[in-house]
């Protein structure tokens, strides 16, 4: 059970996403207990579930238990990670151009201040990163693959196992920014290829905000330090040395928010409990339905790629796009903006205005998009 879909088409988990009855219970729950018997108190008395949500996360990417560190959100986890790969002088990123901007700042932070040269390697036809292209691209200077999987302005799909395959045989780390697919596709770390995944919990996987996850390959724990370290990441065994935890919890830090952890863990066993490969036909078949609704009402649709996901982008002519989401959010449907900013190289070489994102999951109905796709027309100018 949804609480929220009592009184709204909530179209906009891409943003974050509505949790159900049982995450939000879950959250609750273990905060009141805290109250009652004290943080510390709670947290041992939760222990067992604590470690189940690693468990449950390793199970949902295909990865171990002790790849998996929790953090509290996905922006975290992918600076931890990138931070962590020794690029120097004269070493090249290469990227994507649908590549986010948060990432892309790192990048151009990095580029400044350590000599990184950084590269984006060109769309194919579809709108997908060319693998060809990058196989091209890859040489000895080549220090990192780091791409997002499913950007933040719409349905592309990059194609990260293509991407992996690259990477594995080029010896490169590959970094995959899965924000946007984890909880929407079946995401296999082992099938992809990947050195590090980056995840958040509140969008596709429903969980409480302020949660999110690092998949580090046990193999490169052999030889990353984090940039940053606490005595929960690594053990002061002399005074003059510590000892780093052999497992992807030397990425995280002591204190966490319990409560939400403990949600996480609940919406991860709900998607298991789906199967996600069921999640990702019926979200996959929802975003294209939506696309056909919109089309056929006259609007332009604005996802690239060879197959989509259930991210939609559209524009209302002649009317902004935060004030369309403002008129929807007053009728009882929420969708997003996304502005050209949050994915500057894709957009500038699209032209793309600010555009509409309505995002459906799994518990959205045909009627909901059909009532969005009306509300969208009555404000056509
Ligand atoms: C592709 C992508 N990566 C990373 C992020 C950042 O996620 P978070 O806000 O959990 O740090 C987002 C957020 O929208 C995103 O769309």
């Amino acid at each position: 059970m949804t609480p929220g879909c009592a009184d709204r088409a909530h179209l906009n988990n891409a943003g974050a996403a509505l949790m159900t009855q049982g995450i939000l219970e879950t959250t609750v729950a273990h905060l009141e207990l805290e109250s009652r018997i004290g943080g510390y108190e709670a947290a041992r008395t939760a222990n067992d579930r604590f470690e189940a949500v690693y468990t449950s996360t390793a199970a949902l990417i295909g990865a171990s238990p002790g790849e998996i560190a929790i953090v509290d959100n996905a922006t975290a986890a992918w600076h931890l990670a990138f931070e962590s790969v020794p690029l120097k002088d004269g070493d090249v990123i290469l990227t994507a151009e649908a590549e986010y901007a948060t990432n892309y700042i790192m990048y151009l932070k990095t580029a400044r201040e350590r000599g990184v040269e950084i590269r984006v390697i060109p769309s194919d036809e579809t709108g997908q990163l060319d693998v060809a292209a990058l196989k091209d691209a890859v040489d000895e200077r080549t220090g990192l693959i780091s791409v997002s999987h499913v950007p933040t302005n719409g349905g592309l799909i990059n194609p990260a196992a293509e991407i992996g395959a690259v990477a594995r045989d080029a010896g490169v780390p590959f970094l995959l920014d899965a924000c946007q697919s984890v909880g929407q596709l079946a995401v296999d770390v082992a099938d992809i290829g990947c050195d590090f995944m980056t995840a958040t919990g509140r969008k596709f996987l429903r969980a409480p905000r302020g949660t999110g996850f690092l998949y580090v390959r046990s193999e490169m724990l052999r030889d990353l330090e984090p940039p940053l370290i606490d005595m929960h990441g690594a053990d002061w065994v002399e005074p003059d040395r510590y000892e780093l935890r052999p497992t992807a919890r030397r990425y995280e830090t002591w204190e966490f928010n319990h409560a939400a952890v403990l949600g996480l863990g609940a919406a991860v066993d709900e998607a298991l409990g789906w199967g996600i490969a069921d999640i990702e036909d019926r979200v996959i078949r929802l975003g294209y339905l939506l696309r056909n609704r919109l089309v056929e009402a006259g609007f332009e649709t604005y996802d690239i790629g060879h197959r989509l996901c259930a991210i939609v982008t559209t524009r209302v002519p002649g009317v902004e796009a935060p004030e369309v989401m403002d008129r929807l959010f007053e009728q009882g449907i929420n969708v997003s903006v996304t502005p050209p900013s949050s994915t500057l190289i894709d957009a500038r070489r699209r032209d793309l205005p600010d555009l509409i994102r309505l995002s459906p999951h799994y518990y959205n109905t045909e009627d909901e998009l059909d009532g969005a796709v009306d509300a969208l027309t009555t404000l056509r100018p």
